[in-house]
């Protein structure tokens, strides 16, 4: 019986949705990413080998899975090519399994450059990956799409007339220089061959492969405190990188949904700028981030950037909890807590003396708020690596009950290192 699932972050990103996505895999047939572009740094670990994703859905690495990118994905196609052929290169054939909607938007060189050109005047912290001008384009109906591309006099002649809006922008407001039209195109006319042969109708294709009876698993990027609607806007992605995100890229309705599994991990983290409660400084922060040295340390997937590093934050999961509708909690990065002597969950917000239960809407206000914490023994032994319920020392078992509690969702998952078999049941 086919059993579609979702697996979507539940803070700022990063929460760890890709080893969870290469853990439930190994149960759908088809992994389907559907929001966001290569801002995504998804890891996962097997053996001694490290793979970062950022828009081949995670679970091809198991050789008979098909992917899927989504029509309200944004695309750098000559950088999806490349992606996949390093991966290749390290494991099975990837590009033969793949589909790319036809609706996908292109990012284009263009829309690399006018991201760090307006990230340099508004400081979100973007990841300069043109996300949020393609996105700009698509929603102003200036966008390119995988369908144009196909069309090569189309697409010589979309990118002509865009290129040109675009010089004037960079020269005029941003004071840069005019892109030559011969580097936006060239990229394009050698990988035609290889890329226009998967993109396809992916409507079409899902449906084919729901009637079949084929289990679908939706891959999550970002978090949902990103989320354009939802998120801590301005300071969010340019999608909705919550469940939302699904239905009008994948143009299948709504009720093929079985499952939704929010990713959290133990405690907070956020890369880029923007409000953060729970939000820790000096010392603990370093021991939380670790050196950069280690497999799993907060330094980001994509960016390289160091991850700022903070409490659990229970007023903003539950914001998220809701806002996707969860049915099954996944908890990442127990293990990072194992030394720590005590550990804070914040339970609410005092805003200006006033207490606040519910994540304001506002960043000028979440910025504001000073966190309520209670405070927890901790366990202060080693969680690493286990892959039993029953050997979790009791103070990290009362932990993740504490959080089934507060949430009111049950924990189907705990992941207790980056490795594919660092995990377990928890029930
Ligand atoms: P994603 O974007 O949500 O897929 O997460 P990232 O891959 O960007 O970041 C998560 C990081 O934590 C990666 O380096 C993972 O290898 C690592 N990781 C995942 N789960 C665990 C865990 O349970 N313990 C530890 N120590 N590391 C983990
Ligand atoms: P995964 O899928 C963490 C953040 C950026 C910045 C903001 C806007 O690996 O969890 P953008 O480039 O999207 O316009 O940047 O969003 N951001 C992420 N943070 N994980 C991600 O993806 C992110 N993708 C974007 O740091 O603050
Ligand atoms: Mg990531």
């Amino acid at each position: 019986m086919a059993f579609n699932r979702i697996v979507v972050g539940l803070q700022w990103g990063d929460e760890g949705k890709a080893k969870v996505v290469d853990v439930l895999a190994s149960e759908a047939e088809i992994v389907v990413r559907f929001q966001g572009g290569a801002n995504a740094g998804h890891t996962v670990v097997i053996g001694d080998i490290k793979y970062v994703f950022h828009l081949v859905p995670t679970g091809l690495l198991y050789p008979h899975k098909l992917g899927v990118i989504g029509g309200g994905m944004v695309v750098d196609l000559p950088g999806l090519l490349e992606e996949a052929q390093a991966l290749e290169s390290n494991g099975p054939a990837i590009l033969n399994r793949l589909f790319i909607s036809e609706r996908t938007h292109l990012i284009m060189k263009y829309h690399k450059l006018w991201d760090e050109y307006e990230d340099e005047r508004k400081g979100i912290g973007t990841t300069k990956r043109g996300i949020g001008p393609a996105y700009t384009d698509k929603i102003a109906r200036k966008g390119i799409r995988a369908i144009d591309f196909c069309y090569p006099n189309h697409f010589r002649t979309l990118v002509t007339a865009h290129l040109q809006e675009k010089n004037e922008l960079f020269t005029r407001i941003y004071g840069k220089p005019a892109v030559a039209l011969k580097d936006v195109l060239e990229p394009y006319e050698s990988i035609r061959n290889l890329l226009a042969p998967r993109i396809t109708n992916t409507a079409v294709l899902l449906e084919k492969f729901q009637k079949e009876g084929k289990s679908i698993l939706f891959e999550g990027a970002q978090g949902s405190l990103l989320d354009i609607d939802w998120g801590t806007y301005p300071f969010v992605t340019s999608s909705n990188s919550t469940v939302c995100g699904i239905p009008g890229s994948i143009g299948l309705g709504l009720r093929m949904i079985d499952e939704v599994i929010g990713v959290t991990k133990a405690y907070t983290t956020r890369v880029g700028n923007g409000p953060f409660p729970t939000e820790l400084f000096g010392e603990l922060a370093d021991l939380i981030r670790g050196t950069g040295h280690n497999i799993g340390d907060e330094f980001g997937a994509t960016t390289g950037r160091p991850r700022r590093c903070g409490w659990l934050d229970l007023v903003a999961l539950k914001h998220s909890i809701r806002m996707n509708g969860v049915n099954k909690l996944a908890i990442t990065k127990l293990d990072v807590l194992d030394k720590l002597p005590e550990i804070k969950v914040c339970v609410k917000y005092l805003y200006k003396d006033k207490e606040l239960e519910h994540f304001p809407a506002a960043d000028y206000i979440l910025s504001e708020c000073k966190p309520v914490y209670r405070t927890y023994p901790g366990w202060q032994c080693p969680t690493r690596g286990l892959t039993n319920q029953k050997d979790l020392p009791p103070g990290a078992r009362n932990y993740i009950n504490m959080i089934i509690e507060e949430l009111g969702v049950p924990v189907q998952m705990v992941s207790t290192g980056p490795c594919r078999q660092d995990q377990l049941t928890f029930s």
